[in-house]
């Protein structure tokens, strides 16, 4: 049948279509027919022209780096189903645990998500040689994964880690962590910042492949955190006491500050000592040095007749208006030198701190300890991750971690919401990576690290009494047929042919699987509301509704489209309805097509 209406995606959004757009807008001159000339953008970025770009130019590279670029630009043919029984409170809670490899996972969340991420913080393997290193298979991402989440060795370990005595040893690590950190940036919104944790082996190559990949002019700084005390008797040569964390904006010019809290310390040198009803306040000098402006030098006088002449910061007028507003200290004796009064009230921080001296790698033991949960080696500490999220978040942020091992990142979130009375919302993404098999996590019951970062959220809000929960989704297959889609051979057309013929549909199809993969795939996120609508008698049609889309959509996935129940939903030009190709006729099709967005699947 011939229709004129639009299909629902197969797969998900080629970020380099969304990457061309942003180009064309840029320098639409490089842009014919859709298609990039190459020659032109040389021509157009070079100041000198193409002939003086050469061989000999500044070059980041390693085996391998096409794939790893190419990689970043297929397709996902995977969805994301949901999981009532491994959720908790489902219905209400806007935080995510989704299960599964964290690249299909970002191309998922991709569309609906780009821009949205106000936090990224993840802690990614190391490369220490013994870790677990995602295999990436660029012809068949979907199919691997499915294959390696079933392949473990005798002692029920992934057979997925990278020897140092690898030929290919840092360029392996790079290749995995690429496009999942260009990924990641696109989901950042516009003042957005990642921090990633990583030690000596790739600090280096890190740095520069996300200065490749953010820009050098948006690394904000690189803490240093001391992770263990003590005397130190784990190598011969060197005792390594830290870790770093790369801080890289999405674009340093749209933040204006960042602030870290006040440490208790900080906090206790502001007193109180004249019942300032602003309450605790510290005290600044208010001479000026440097210059002896004319203008700034004059007499103040205390409240005891003491005359005082310097070089103050204020000029004469501001600075009575100071002592009129109570805002100058003379002293327990109101004789001393004047100085200005700056209320706790009124300090939003510090600006943070290369040095992170907060708590060691022992308090994140401690932290699964607390929650009977000593499962997992070497979780950071809670108190580390909430300093970033303060750095970087407001009440109602969104944050995302996608190498959430025993889902710190999570409690850290919650924690901070519990204290500054905040809604910040969290993604925590992980690989059911299998426990080995003498571990305290496979003894305790955990066959995989998804496992224990989902019984640890269950377990912050219950224990703690932190009214909160998280949704859970696993990747999985498409619910779409979609082997027609990467046929290469030259039965596509034929397939295309067939296409309409064909149920679009997985058999075993389930109508909720089914609705979240049409919500990812129309840029809708996962903690969008599904309500079937209650007035229609015959058809089941649930309505998508997301608190940031300003519209909602409307689907159907019944055989038949009844057209007098459809009326009822009063549908506009505007509103976008979706019902599967078999369910309607050509005269059908083209009625519903004139009053609404008509999609099929
Ligand atoms: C160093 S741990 C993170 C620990 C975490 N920060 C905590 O405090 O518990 C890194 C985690 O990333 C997971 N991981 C590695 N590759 C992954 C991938 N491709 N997709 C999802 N998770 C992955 C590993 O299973 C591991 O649990």
């Amino acid at each position: 049948m011939t229709k004129t209406v639009d299909k629902v995606q197969k797969t998900t959004t080629i970020p380099n279509e969304e990457r061309l757009k942003q180009l064309k807008q840029l320098y639409p001159e490089c842009l014919t027919e859709g298609q990039v000339d190459f020659e032109k953008l040389k021509n157009t970025l070079s100041n000198e022209g193409v002939e003086e770009l050469g061989d000999e130019r500044y070059l980041f590279t390693w085996a391998g780096k096409r794939e790893a670029i190419h990689l970043r630009n297929i397709p996902t043919e995977a969805t994301l189903k949901p999981d009532h029984n491994d959720s908790l409170n489902f219905e209400t809670s806007q935080n995510l645990f989704i299960e599964g490899d964290n690249l299909e996972v970002l191309k998922l969340l991709y569309k609906p998500y780009f821009g949205r991420i106000k936090a990224i913080y993840i802690d990614p393997p190391y490369n220490t040689g013994g870790d677990f290193i995602y295999p990436d298979n660029y012809r068949n991402p979907l199919d691997s994964y499915l294959q390696l989440t079933g392949q473990v060795d005798s002692e029920g370990n992934l057979q997925t880690t990278n020897p140092e005595t690898s030929g290919r040893y840092h360029s392996t690590w790079l290749s995995m962590m690429y496009p999942r950190i260009f990924l990641a940036r696109q989901l950042l919104t516009d003042d957005g910042i990642i921090f990633v944790s990583i030690d000596d082996h790739e600090v280096y190559n890190l740095r520069l492949m996300m200065n490749e990949i953010f820009g050098e002019e948006n690394f904000i700084g690189g803490f240093v955190w001391r992770k263990k005390a003590g005397a130190g008797a784990d190598s011969k040569l060197f005792f390594r006491q830290h870790e770093h964390i790369l801080m890289y904006a999405q674009n340093k010019e749209q933040i204006a500050e960042l602030f870290q809290p006040l440490t208790e310390k900080q906090r206790d040198e502001y007193k109180n000592p004249d019942n300032d009803p602003r309450g605790p306040w510290a005290s600044t000098d208010l001479t000026r040095t440097g210059d002896n402006d004319p203008a700034r030098i004059y007499e103040v006088i205390s409240p005891t007749g003491k005359k005082f002449t310097y070089c103050w910061t204020y000029t004469e007028s501001n600075f009575q208006n100071l002592i009129d507003n109570n805002l100058i200290w003379w002293g327990k004796n109101n004789n001393s030198k004047p100085k200005r009064k700056r209320f706790l009230k009124d300090k939003e921080g510090l600006t943070p701190r290369s040095w992170v001296d907060i708590a060691l790698t022992q308090d994140g033991g401690y932290d699964l300890e607390k929650l009977d949960l000593s499962v997992f080696d070497y979780p950071k500490p809670v108190k580390l991750i909430k300093l970033f999220l303060q750095i970087a978040t407001k009440a109602n942020d969104l944050i995302l971690d996608f190498f959430a091992g025993s889902c710190t990142t999570a409690q850290a979130v919650m924690e901070l919401n519990q204290e500054d009375n905040g809604n910040r919302q969290c993604i925590m993404v992980q690989f059911p990576e299998p426990t080995p098999e003498k571990s305290a996590a496979r003894k305790a019951g955990f066959e995989t690290i998804a496992e224990v970062g989902k019984e640890r959220i269950r377990r912050v809000c219950q224990r703690t009494l932190i009214p909160s929960g998280f949704r859970v989704f696993k990747l999985a297959p498409s619910n779409y047929n979609t082997k027609n889609i990467s046929q290469t051979d030259g039965s596509h057309a034929l397939f295309s042919e067939l296409e309409d013929t064909l149920d679009p549909l997985q058999e075993g199809w389930l109508v909720e699987d089914v609705l979240y993969e049409i919500t990812l795939k129309e840029g809708y996120p996962l903690d969008s509301a599904i309500q079937p609508v209650k007035e229609l008698t015959t058809n089941t049609v649930f309505c998508i509704t997301a608190p940031n889309e300003t519209q909602s959509f409307y689907v159907c996935l019944d055989e038949q489209i009844i057209e007098t129940d459809i009326e009822r939903l009063k549908l506009s030009k505007k509103s976008v309805f979706i019902c599967r190709d078999i369910a309607l006729d050509d005269t059908l099709a083209a009625n519903l097509a004139l009053q609404c967005r008509l999609k099929t699947i």
